[in-house]
């Protein structure tokens, strides 16, 4: 007789029953590894300057653009789930061609900024610092023409950074998460805000962030005005090793948390880089990522809570601290149902 059945088996019996620490629910849940819960989650939200309802995004079900005058609103409601994060992106009405509103003590990132530390001054509020919802060409900074081809200037773009990076401080942002993928970004906006007293403003580096496919859901949610791509200054998706150097750098020029984005086709570089620092890293689960569940999940083909599940635990097995993504809030609804 073997393992508690009838059957009569000729093989030497195995070497370990692994299946022993499987037996039951409370036996896995015993010996499990890792775990998702709302102090994992950071909610990306749109906000729209000049409308005055929320408009639903044809790419991704589910998600909308709030209208400024709702963001209070729904900050409360997101407080009242338990998201403890939230991640603004604001989608411009007063777009020129280097994104000065982004430094306007009086422009969309400020005030998104301000509202939401006042509705929920215990919440998080980590501001996207780019300017690609921001600039009439849609490019993450300064450009010119060179012959055909548009150029981002990197020197000028950080400067520029710097001026929004310490605008989003004294609107009371509690972290920065710059995603423009300029050279030298993380160490001058460090300085920039050290020198304006905001020492204890941190940092989350989109630091290896790839020029990706999965960020076409995104471009139409913030009505991007892109023509082109961003492969001149977003990493290619062939190179893992180029992505560790940009990472690692990183965390030399100061910041606190490095992030790699996007999430699911990019475990490997998460789960290197895992291995190279001791920071906290992030993973950012981006509209692809969410718009490729969520289509399927209308369409039945499969459980959406369980691989919405399955994806996050893949990135906190890969090393991951942190996940942004936009099925947080509905993460925080099916927890909440639970109860
Ligand atoms: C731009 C930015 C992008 C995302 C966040 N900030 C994409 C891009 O490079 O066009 C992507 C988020 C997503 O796809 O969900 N700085
Ligand atoms: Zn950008």
């Amino acid at each position: 007789m073997s393992d508690q059945c009838n059957h009569t088996h000729t093989f030497k019996a195995p070497l370990r029953r692994l299946r022993r620490l499987r037996t039951s629910e409370a036996m896995r849940a015993m010996v499990r590894e890792n775990f998702i819960s709302l102090d994992d989650l950071i909610h990306p939200i749109f906000i729209e300057e000049g409308i005055t309802a929320p408009v639903e995004i044809r790419t991704l079900p589910g998600i909308s653009r709030f209208p400024e005058s709702m963001l209070a609103q729904e900050i409360k409601e997101l407080q009242k789930l338990g998201v403890k994060y939230v991640m603004p992106f604001g989608i411009s009405h007063h777009k020129d061609a280097i994104g000065s509103d982004t430094w306007n003590d009086e422009g969309l990132l400020a005030r998104m900024v301000r509202t939401i530390k006042q509705t929920a001054p215990e919440m998080i509020v980590i501001p996207d610092i780019c300017f690609c919802e921001y600039t009439d060409h849609g490019h993450c900074g300064v450009i010119e023409h060179i012959h055909d081809d548009v150029h981002v200037c990197n020197d000028a773009t950080v400067e520029n950074l710097v001026k929004q990076a310490i605008c989003a401080a004294k609107a009371g942002a509690d972290m920065l998460a710059p995603s423009a993928m300029m050279d030298g970004q993380i160490r001058a906006m460090r300085d920039g805000l050290d020198a304006a007293g905001y020492e204890n403003v941190s940092i989350l580096a989109h630091s290896a962030k790839f020029a990706s496919a999965f960020y076409g859901p995104f471009r139409e949610a913030v009505a991007s005005e892109l023509k082109g791509n961003r492969k001149g200054y977003q990493l290619d998706c062939a190179d893992g090793r180029q992505a560790m150097v940009e990472a690692l750098l990183d965390e030399e020029e100061g910041a606190d948390i490095l992030m790699v984005k996007p999430g699911t086709p990019y475990l490997d570089v998460l789960a290197r880089l895992r291995d190279r620092t001791d920071l906290p890293l992030a993973a950012y689960h981006v509209g692809g990522e969410y718009a490729s569940i969520k289509f399927a999940a209308l369409a039945g083909a499969l459980d959406e809570r369980a691989v919405v599940t399955e994806s996050f635990i893949g990135f906190k097995r890969a090393g991951a601290s942190l996940i942004v993504s936009y099925y947080t809030k509905q993460f925080a609804e099916w927890l909440a149902a639970d109860k």
